[in-house]
């Protein structure tokens, strides 16, 4: 009998324990490859579901497990243009059988994707920085930011998540699980309706106009306002296009820049445009990107003005041992030419207007479904106890997420209180797979509610 999880009540929870595996509240202790898990990686394993699957191949929307049962994967933003890819597949392989080296020597492969990626960014953005993970490329953005400002106050959203090194854990609210922010870190609430009359553009505003005001107070000098432009981890904040804009109006004002973290929603996964930042029709002063970029192998970014790149090269070099080299070069090539090809982007666009509005007949039927956000293939489905919006139900999210992996899909959880579900199929995804979602939610909620 498993026992209850009180991490599943409505209280505020750190991102890696949402639909995690609990050893305290484990169901079984009979899967030897688990045990051997948890013995060679320790206090950090984080293992999805209350029962941890083990997966051995996929192609395209589909996942296989080990005992040969097919799962399809909402949760994916890695593998973005499919799973094993073959032309993925294709120009890693050549390229790997031909060279790889650092960046240190001249090779046309770098060049030409550099030039392709650069053509998806405002003309400003004409440098670009490759590494190998997302927050190294937000600790990068940080330094840069403090170098052209002379600051380090940075303004962030409440439940930001922005990678692992030590500064950008330092601006991670949502992965921090006992001490504080530090001082130099100021929060903004997401920008929703929640709680607020009047548009979500000009309280977002005014909330950073405060939170300025507060680094101020504290005595730190501005420096910059990073967010996620989907408001990922806060439980994906995506309406209406273009909220973001006086707030961006004013970070600058006030003397900082502003960080488009392009991790989650970037490369056509709104479906509205190839970046998260462009549907607001907003410059950023950097962008970074990562997961998506190499449709799984490991390559993350940042674009920028070359005179804030200059600036900070005047104190410190940048050198990556493995970041730009010709194999990361040719994978994200083949990406950026598959989106192009396979018009995955009006795919995106598509197959998301297909499942809201399935999902918005479901949430008529079913007063468990709060809000439905989003844009593209990139989705949140807030979850509420029965007819009551503003109580946040994070067990029914949490027996959603394992009711609908029991049927064969993967999803994952967002928010503040874990009780949005984050869906986020590939940008292939067929119509036929959009509706065994949602035809497999309606089977898990009315389950849940028969139970
Ligand atoms: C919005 C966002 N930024 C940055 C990161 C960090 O990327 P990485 O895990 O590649 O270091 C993540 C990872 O989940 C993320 O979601």
């Amino acid at each position: 009998m498993a026992k209850k999880n009180s991490k599943t009540q409505s209280t505020a929870r750190q991102i890696l324990d949402m639909n995690a595996f609990d050893a305290e509240t484990r169901e079984s202790t009979s899967n030897p490859l688990l045990e051997r898990r948890l013995a060679n990686v320790g206090a950090s394993a984080v293992l999805f579901y209350r029962e941890p699957l083990e997966i051995v191949s996929a192609s395209g929307s589909w996942m296989t497990a080990a005992d040969g049962k097919r799962y399809l994967d909402f949760y994916n933003n890695v593998p973005s243009v499919g799973h094993t890819h073959p032309r993925i597949v294709a120009a890693v392989t050549d390229q790997i059988s031909k060279l790889n080296i650092n960046s240190r020597y001249l090779n046309s492969v770098l060049d030409l994707y550099l030039d392709a990626l650069k053509a998806t960014f405002p003309a400003s953005l004409s440098n670009v920085v490759l590494s190998c993970s997302g927050s190294e490329a937000n600790d990068l953005a940080l330094r840069i930011a403090a170098a052209t400002s002379g600051g380090t106050g940075i303004i962030v959203s409440e439940n930001a998540y922005h990678g692992n090194t030590s500064i950008i854990s330092d601006i991670s609210p949502s992965a921090l699980k006992r001490h504080k922010l530090p001082d130099h870190v100021v929060t903004v609430p997401a920008p929703s309706h929640a709680g607020q009359s009047g548009s979500i553009e000009n309280a977002f505003a005014a909330d950073m106009k405060r939170a300025i005001a507060e680094l101020e107070r504290r005595g730190h000098k501005f420096s910059a306002f990073i967010c996620d432009t989907i408001f990922s981890s806060d439980g994906v904040y995506a309406d209406p296009p273009g909220f973001l804009r006086k707030a961006i109006e004013t970070v600058h004002n006030a003397g900082g820049l502003y960080i488009a973290d392009e991790v989650q929603p970037g490369f056509a996964r709104t479906g509205e445009a190839f970046w998260g930042f462009a549907r607001h029709g907003v410059v950023p002063d950097i962008v970074t990107m990562g997961k998506p970029m190499g449709n799984g192998f490991p390559m993350a970014g940042l674009a920028t003005r070359p005179e804030l790149l200059a600036r900070f090269c005047e104190d410190t070099g940048y050198f990556s041992t493995f970041g730009a080299n010709p194999v990361a070069a040719a994978a994200g090539m083949a990406v950026l030419n598959v989106i192009h090809d396979e018009q995955l982007q009006d795919n995106a666009l598509r197959q998301g207007k297909h499942i809201t509005g399935r999902l918005l007949d479901l949430a008529a039927k079913d007063d468990r479904i709060a809000d439905i956000r989003g844009a593209g293939l990139f989705l949140g489905i807030e979850l509420c106890r029965p007819g009551q919006k503003d109580q946040p139900d994070a067990e029914v999210a949490s027996s959603v997420i394992n009711g609908l992996k029991d049927r064969g899909v993967l999803i994952g959880a967002a928010g503040r209180f874990g009780n949005t579900l984050k869906v986020r199929p590939p940008l292939s995804l067929t119509e036929e797979e959009a509706d065994i979602f949602v035809d497999r939610l309606e089977e898990t909620l009315s389950s849940i509610a028969t139970a």
